[in-house]
Parts: C-alpha cells; structure tokens; sequence
C-alpha cells in the first residue's frame, strides 16, 4: 500500500478504479491557482536564516521539515514540521507540508535559498496525475489542497522548487551540514559529517534562544489560548467527578480548546486527580476526578504558528483547599513566587530553581521534614528532592522544552536575557506509598507553573489570566 516514494495507494477494502473512471478524472478542472499574500513572520524567518548563512559560509545547510508518521497501518499522526525548519521558514499550521526540505546553497557572497516541496497535486495526467484521487497520503481529495509552488513562494517570501528536484540540488562536492534523522532521502544523498551536523543542530537551537517581536506576539497567543483551556476545564469539573474516568473528561475538554484556538497541543495533557498528580508527567489520565481531592492540569497550547503555553494549575475539585492540602499549596506559591523574584536580566539561569528550592527546603525542615538528616536543607545539598525531582523551569518556545541543544553555557549556566521565554513551576509531590513523610501529606501533588518574557524592565507574566495564589484560586473557581 505504502510506496517507495511515500504516497499511498488503495487500500484492501477500496474498489478497484475502472480504467475509464481513471481517465475521465484528467478533465473538466477550472484553474483555482491564487496569489497568496506572505504569512505574518516571513520576514522574520529571513533575518534568521540570514544569520545561519552567515554563521556557515560557503557550507550547503539543508534542513528538511520530516514527514508524516505512521501511527498504525495506513493513518498517520497528525503532521508537525520539525522546529528549526518552523523558525527557518514561519511555516503555519495545516499548510505545512510533510517532506520539505529547506535549503541554503552557497553562492559566493551569502547563500540562496529554496524550499523543495510537494506542489498541489497535479491534474494533467502526468507522470504524478493521479495523485490528486489516487494517493491518500497526499492526494487533495483525500487530504486536502496544497499550494501550488508560487502560492508557497509568494506566502513564504523564498524561491521554491518541486521536491522531485531534491536529488539534484543535493548533488556536488559542496561541504554540506544537515538535520539529520528527519527524511531518510537527505540522510542518504548527504554522507554524515557528525561533528558538523552536531553543531548545525545547537547553532539552530541557540538562534531560538532570544525570541524577537513576532514570537513574542506568538507566545502571547498561544498562552492566551491556554489560558482559555483552563477557564474550560474548571467549568466542566462538575461534571468531570460524575463520570468514572473524569480525567479524560478534563482530558478532551482542554484539547478541545487547542484544536479550536491552535493546532493542537504542545504537549501531551497532564490531566492528574488524586494522587496521580504524584507522577510528574501523568498522560494516562485514566482515573476519576473526586470532589475533596486536587487536580493538577499541566497543558499547553500550540498556536497555528507552532509556538506553544506550557501551564500548570493544581486546583481543588470542590473548589476548596483543605488545611493540608493548602499547607503545601502555599509552601509552592511561596517557592514559586520566589523563583519569579530571581528572574532578572542578567541573573544566572540557575538562581531562579535555586531560590524556589530554597524556599521548599527551608519550608520542608519548618515542617521537620529532612529526608536526608540535618543536611536535607543545606542549598544544593539536593536531598529534599525526594518531594520534588524535577528541574524549577524551562525555556519554552516552538518546543515546549525549547533550545534543547544548546550548549549548557548558554542555557542553563548561562544568564537571563531580554527575548528569553521560560517557565517557572516547583512542585511538592508526596508520594502515597512515602514512609518518610506524614500521613497526611500522602498523595498530595502540586505544581503552579506560569510563562514568563524576560524584559530589560524585569519579567512579564504571560499566563497571569490565570489566579495563583490559594485565595485567588478559590475566588476565581466560585466566579465560574
Ligand atoms: N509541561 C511539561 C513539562 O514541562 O515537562
Ligand atoms: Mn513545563
């Protein structure tokens, strides 16, 4: 069914199609083609590839979006370009098109580029005719209209060449860097150069490490739209607690909103009730959502510009914290809030997790809570991390854990900066089955995460649609 060159032909309970139906659909087509206008950061991805250029002279840089993936027999997942071939192009939702390739081609002074891509399925009975009704990977009547070349070069402002030209192009002893891993055909057209490719890879990683004006806007949207989620999930709690498997419920109502609102997720939903909220990356979601227990909701919004919210709210379900459970609530509050006070331009990466841990451990031994002995509270000493093992933040972006291949220097040992987007979020999470800890606090998970622009004036919230405080939260669950 799958072919050589990807497409995908009929599938074992199609009919076969009779020869005189083939023929008749080459006719009778008006020409739709269209002049599209550029898409909003066309102009933005040229400054950026301007400085790839610029940071590899007279080296091919080739940087292919991947393709689709199989998830069972003949559907795929949905498609999702890779992040640099995004940030490289401004590529925008479902007009993404799997298996392009981007690439900038030395040229004496600088380089040229071009985007090689499928173009709108053919209908003129050529050698790819009947794609357009036969192919249902990547036939328009089977998954929608592509646009033609032109109209991808006028929406993306760069020259752009069939993929079936790829070979070619790639051909020619020009030192050549790629992203590798993404198409199996560039992979085997370019001989792997590992160092080159390896720094390619951070170089594109790091150029994402300040966000300029235009993914501002687009980190505002798509918190924005996250934001919207959560307001969605607390209206449906009610209901949520009536049903046996309520965390899907909460599930499919926040992805409800980001296939509305965006393309889709960031990230898989952490939907955790209960003591599920325990497991720091709860994707099952399988559990009930009971009235008296928290419910930690860790989600995301990808906007159609494949720049994603990353938030964490961890709410009563009755819409009231008890004692304990606002104990540790507020003991988060106060680390979180004291990693936001860190986050200075200028700071080191590093202080905010530091001064938010601070506050855990200091809070923690108030509580005679040393799991490690006296030197449980020692900064750095790390053994309060029993309650709470994962880093304070991230930087956030195209991927939710953005700039995964920068160098540390530049990252987590480097220094806040202006354009920097990043996420603050300690959490406490007391394990049911924890012999170390009160038996009361078993079960008990939480974790407040927001988005943060650091400015020259200090940080800006951007998720701060959303309440933190415990007060806050209670008034703002009642209001809905
Ligand atoms: N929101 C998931 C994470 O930051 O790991
Ligand atoms: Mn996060």
């Amino acid at each position: 069914m799958e072919r050589l060159d990807g497409s995908r032909g009929a599938g074992s309970h199609d009919r076969r199609m009779p020869a005189a139906s083939a023929e008749s659909f080459q006719h009778g087509w008006a020409n739709t083609d269209m002049k599209l206008p550029p898409v909003s950061g066309a102009a933005y991805a040229a400054v950026r590839r301007a400085a790839v250029s610029e940071r590899f002279p007279g080296e091919r840089i080739v940087i292919p979006s991947g393709g689709l993936k199989v998830r069972s027999n003949d559907f795929d997942y949905t498609f999702r370009p890779h992040s640099a071939f995004i940030h490289l192009t401004a590529e925008q939702g479902t007009q993404a098109v799997p298996d392009s390739v981007l690439v900038l081609e030395p040229d004496g002074t600088g380089h040229s580029v071009t985007l090689f891509t499928r173009p709108r399925s053919p209908r003129d009975g050529g050698p790819n005719g009947a794609e357009f009704h036969s192919d249902r990977r990547h036939g328009e009547f089977w998954v929608g209209r592509r646009r033609t070349l032109s109209e991808t070069s006028d929406a993306l402002g760069v020259q752009v060449a069939a993929r079936d030209s790829l070979e070619r192009a790639l051909a020619g002893n020009v030192p050549t860097r790629v992203v590798r891993g993404e198409d199996p055909l560039v992979d085997a057209l370019v001989a792997p150069a590992h160092q080159a490719d390896a720094e390619l890879l951070t170089f594109l990683s790091e150029l994402r490490l300040i966000k300029d004006e235009w993914e501002i806007e687009q980190m505002r949207a798509a918190v924005g739209h996250t934001v919207a989620g959560f307001h969605d999930v607390v209206g449906e709690l009610p209901h949520a607690t009536s049903l046996a498997r309520g965390e899907r419920w909460i599930e499919g109502t926040f992805n409800r909103r980001a296939r509305l609102d965006g393309y889709g997720l960031g990230f898989e939903t952490i939907a955790a009730a209960g003591a599920h909220a325990c497991v720091l990356h709860w994707m099952r979601n399988d559990g009930p959502v009971r009235d008296g227990d928290l419910l930690l909701l860790d989600a995301g919004v990808e906007a159609d510009s494949f720049y994603t919210g990353d938030v964490t709210r961890t709410l009563p379900v009755g819409g009231r914290f008890t004692d304990v459970q606002r104990r540790v609530y507020d003991l988060v509050f106060a680390a979180q809030s004291a990693g936001i006070a860190a986050l200075r331009p200028g700071a080191r990466f590093g202080d905010f997790h530091d001064a938010a841990m601070r506050t855990v451990a200091e809070g923690l031994d108030g509580w005679g809570l040393r799991p490690g002995g006296d030197a449980a509270t020692t900064p750095g000493s790390g053994l309060y991390r029993r309650y709470t093992v994962c880093g304070s933040g991230h930087m956030l972006g195209l991927d939710c854990h953005d700039c995964a291949g920068a160098r540390s220097e530049n990252y987590i040992d480097g220094v806040l900066t202006p354009g920097q987007v990043l996420t603050v979020e300690p959490g406490l999470y007391f394990q049911p089955d924890d012999l170390t800890v009160p038996e009361e606090l078993r079960g008990i998970g939480v974790r407040i995460e927001d988005d943060f622009l650091i400015t020259a004036d200090g940080p800006v919230c951007l998720s701060s649609g959303l309440p933190r405080a415990a007060d806050d939260v209670e008034a703002w669950m009642a209001s809905l």
